[in-house]
């Protein structure tokens, strides 16, 4: 996966940039995530979005060039949810796909088919129906789950055009499976991960990221949700709400922490666009 991130001249400055294309045999997995200079990924609360942290009309862009390029972006089911909620009751959600004409332009020419979007979930209290993603007009689906999870969606009915792709156990997800199933049934070579935190953590501690792109945002938000935010009622149970960073639920011992290859860096005003690879032994 070759971006080029060159072709918008005047926004972005070079610093250094090193990057290389590699093969796998299974999906090459980057991920593009946006943080606050002090790693936050997240305000929760009314202003919960990646969007809101990253604030910038080139990182928009960005997002576009790596979706461009995708055979399919992979996201938790969370990362629906909360852009629906956003929206307002009403709202069927949102349809994550390459938005910037000249960027679908080069999808095209590329030879990628339809934008496909990719949840992964247990698929204990989704119902397809509640999520405009899942009418199959706009883009492809898949939904990577247990055998149970994907026993109740397909229950459901009416949504043969979503991939339901099952690995694991019972109610338990075998998430590396269902990735290497995503290569053998559905021909993805490269997927764009775009979190949301708790799945980006499942992904490395299973060692899955092979690439990540990230952009720094300049602003500082603080890691403990402060008094005078306004919570939303799943939050107010929670006595100590922290934000999260971008690697969610247990992380890596000592031993074990995952060392990457710094291989890009540039900057549009004061964000800073970085891209690392994963090195391993
Ligand atoms: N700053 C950024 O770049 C960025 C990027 C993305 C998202 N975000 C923000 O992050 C927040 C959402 O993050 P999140 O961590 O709460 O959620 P998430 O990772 O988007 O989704 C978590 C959900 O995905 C499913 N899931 C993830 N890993 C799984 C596994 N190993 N096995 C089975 N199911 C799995 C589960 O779905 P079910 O509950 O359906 O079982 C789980 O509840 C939102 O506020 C979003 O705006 C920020």
């Amino acid at each position: 996966m070759t971006p080029q991130l060159n072709d918008q001249p005047g926004r972005f400055e070079v610093l250094f940039d090193r990057a290389e294309p590699s093969p796998a045999d299974r999906p090459w997995i980057y991920t593009n995530f946006v943080q606050s200079l002090d790693g936050i990924t997240s305000l929760l609360g009314k202003h919960s979005s990646g969007g809101d942290i990253s604030q910038s009309r080139e990182d928009r862009w960005l997002m576009d060039l790596l979706r461009a390029h995708a055979d399919g972006i992979l996201m938790g089911m969370n990362t629906l949810r909360e852009e629906q909620r956003q929206r307002g009751p009403d709202s069927r959600g949102i349809v994550f796909q390459v938005v910037d004409p000249a960027l679908r332009e080069l999808r095209r020419k590329l030879g990628k088919g339809r934008d496909r979007n990719i949840f992964v979930t247990r698929g204990v209290d989704l119902d397809l129906s509640w999520h405009k993603v899942f009418d199959g007009d706009i883009v492809d689906t898949a939904i990577l789950t247990s055998p149970a999870g994907a026993e109740r969606l397909q229950a459901q009915g009416g949504h043969s055009h979503v991939a339901i792709i099952s690995a694991g156990d019972k109610e338990t997800l075998d998430l590396p499976r269902a990735i290497c199933k995503l290569r053998e049934e559905l021909d993805v070579k490269h997927l764009l991960c775009e979190g949301g935190p708790t799945l980006y953590g499942s992904l490395a501690r299973a060692d899955l990221v092979d690439e990540k792109f990230l952009t720094v945002s300049p602003v500082e938000t603080g890691q403990l949700v402060p008094p005078e935010q306004e919570r939303l009622p799943v939050e107010q149970r929670i006595p100590i709400l922290l934000r999260p960073t971008i690697f969610g639920g247990p992380g890596l011992p000592y031993e074990q922490m995952t060392r990457w290859t710094w291989l890009s860096c540039r900057k549009a005003g004061d964000h800073q666009f970085h891209r690392y690879r994963r090195k391993r032994a």
